[in-house]
């Protein structure tokens, strides 16, 4: 007998069906038979293919690929990925923010630069965005900067001048919004863009010598970006071009790459340099902490399946490794804590287990049952300790704990200021000596064509005060457009 040329349909069972396209029926115009289980099957697994999307960055688009390690930085950490010569495997995930599932890529947003690493020692994840900074500098005050960005309760519409109104009563935005409603606030393409761990991490070195370090990813294919016109037209005519790109890039042979640098501060500096290194809104300039090399990340392989892999990855700041740790940043430490229970809920909570998710390594967790649960518990006896031959934590394998000394009352408040924090200073910094003239005009156009867009007062007002407060020249600008003059 020869094989047929497709394959035959079968139920989730395994058992061929009877037919693809009629139900079963008493007679030709009788009703459907209850009993057509495949017919029911079909429904009902149509019924629950959604699981909820991200409650932010819901749209993007991911691939795999590796990592190569091209220069010696073993002198700042001992993590296994980062050590001379080594290639890791990878996957890759980058997204709008705000949008939902279906909102065009080209809106005006901040894009996510999600990683993971299956690395020996497990997964490391750097959940990172196209930006250096961020908006707020407390976990506290996320939800509420989402919340701004998003819809509103009342009519479901997006909202400038709820989002003008957050900003401008939470002036540690600035630098953040300068960024956005630049250039770089659209990106030609996610391959056009670079990506940033944007907190503070501590790295550890064989030896136990800790250094703080900022990861910055320089995309190799240039920077580029899309003026708000040509996002504009391009959100009607090509709404998914920025996932498509990156598809047609890989299966057209061209895998876009990126060079990882990092920005190495010794241990004892952070208490006392001119910034407060740990706030998630401003840079550490590159004239004090200059950029080391230490290699490329290149992305070469779509998922076969995107909701399998890209949907249901779960990515989680709190995947680290030995050799790399925390910070003081309030920012990060939250996330710490947020990403693995949203995971649970969006995805359920053996979600380690899936194809994205799982790592390279044999997994000894005393973690058991659950939905969902495929994966036989690895251990004779479910508790620790125990004396059948469990897995028993090894502490020599971190070392030392990763951490910086604390102590004082419970407090309040928000992050010390070092000798030259304010909202404004690296925001005007950018504007005068980053920018050109170009950049400038563009960015004079941005604003006041997002002010014009349904800010009043008194929003308004204040918006047109936060411009000046980062540079006066500009503000002014802005007033004048703002104001038709
Ligand atoms: P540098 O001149 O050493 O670096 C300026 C940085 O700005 C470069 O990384 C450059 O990225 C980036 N840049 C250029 N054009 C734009 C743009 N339109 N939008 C956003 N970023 C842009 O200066 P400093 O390190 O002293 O930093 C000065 C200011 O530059 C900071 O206040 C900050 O606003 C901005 N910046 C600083 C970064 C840092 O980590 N130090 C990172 C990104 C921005 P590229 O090399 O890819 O062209
Ligand atoms: C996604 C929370 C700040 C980058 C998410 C998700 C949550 C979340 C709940 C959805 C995750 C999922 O459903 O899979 C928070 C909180 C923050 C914070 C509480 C602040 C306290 C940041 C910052 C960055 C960032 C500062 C970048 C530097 C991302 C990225 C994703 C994401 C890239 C998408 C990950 C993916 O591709 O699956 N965040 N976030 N977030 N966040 Fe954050």
């Amino acid at each position: 007998m020869s094989e047929p040329t497709v394959p035959h349909t079968t139920n989730n069972a395994g058992i061929p069906v009877e037919s693809d396209t009629d139900s079963l029926t008493a007679g030709p115009v009788g009703p459907i038979l209850l009993h057509d289980h495949y017919l029911i099957e079909k429904m009902a697994q149509f019924n629950r293919e959604r699981v909820p999307e991200r409650v932010v960055h819901a749209k993007g688009a991911g691939a795999y690929g590796h990592f190569q390690v091209t220069e010696d930085v073993s002198r700042f950490t001992k993590a296994d990925l980062f050590q001379p010569g080594k290639r890791t495997e990878m996957l890759a995930r980058f997204s709008t923010v705000a949008g939902e599932q279906g909102s065009p890529d080209t809106w005006r947003d901040p894009r996510g630069f999600a990683l993971k690493f299956y690395t020996e020692q497990g997964n490391y994840d750097l959940v990172g965005n196209n930006t250096p900074v961020f908006f707020v500098r407390d976990t506290i005050k996320f939800q509420d900067f989402i919340r701004s960005q998003k819809r509103r309760p009342d009519n479901g519409l997006r909202d400038n001048d709820m989002q003008w109104d957050f900003w401008t009563l939470s002036p540690e935005s600035a630098h953040q919004v300068t960024w956005l409603m630049g250039d770089r606030g659209i990106p030609k393409t996610y391959r056009h863009m670079n990506g940033y761990g944007s907190h503070t991490y501590s790295w550890v070195n064989a030896a136990g010598e800790r250094f703080w370090v900022k990861y910055h990813f320089k995309t190799d294919q240039g920077i580029d970006f899309l003026t708000q016109a040509e996002a504009d037209r391009l959100a009607g005519e090509d709404p998914d071009c920025h996932r498509r790109d990156l598809y047609e890039s890989i299966e057209g042979g061209n895998p876009p790459s990126w060079t990882l640098y990092v920005q190495i501060m010794p241990f004892d500096e952070a208490w006392n340099y001119r910034f407060n290194p740990f706030d998630l809104t401003k840079v550490w300039p590159h004239g004090d902490y200059p950029l080391h090399e230490v290699g490329r990340m290149t992305l070469d392989r779509n998922p076969e399946d995107f909701f399998v892999h890209i949907e249901q990855a779960a990515f989680e700041p709190a995947n680290l490794v030995p050799g790399i740790g925390v910070s003081p940043d309030k920012m990060l430490l939250g996330r710490i804590f947020s990403y693995p229970d949203t995971h649970r809920y969006r995805i359920g909570p053996n979600y380690a287990q899936l194809p994205p998710n799982r790592p390279h390594v044999p997994v000894h967790s005393y973690a058991k049952d659950g939905p969902m649960r495929f994966d036989a518990a690895r251990t004779a006896r479910p508790y620790a300790p125990n004396s059948y031959g469990g897995p028993t934590a090894q502490p020599e394998l971190w070392g030392a704990p990763l951490g910086w000394d604390v102590q004082g009352a419970m407090i309040r408040q928000t992050h010390p200021l070092h000798d030259e924090d304010d909202d404004w200073g690296q925001a005007g910094t950018m504007v005068r000596q980053v920018l050109d003239d170009a950049q400038r005009d563009r960015l004079v156009s941005n604003v006041s064509g997002h002010l014009l867009g349904g800010v009043s007062a008194p929003v308004l007002e204040r918006a047109l005060q936060y411009w000046r407060n980062i540079d006066k020249d500009l503000g002014d600008r802005i007033a004048a457009k703002v104001n038709g003059n």
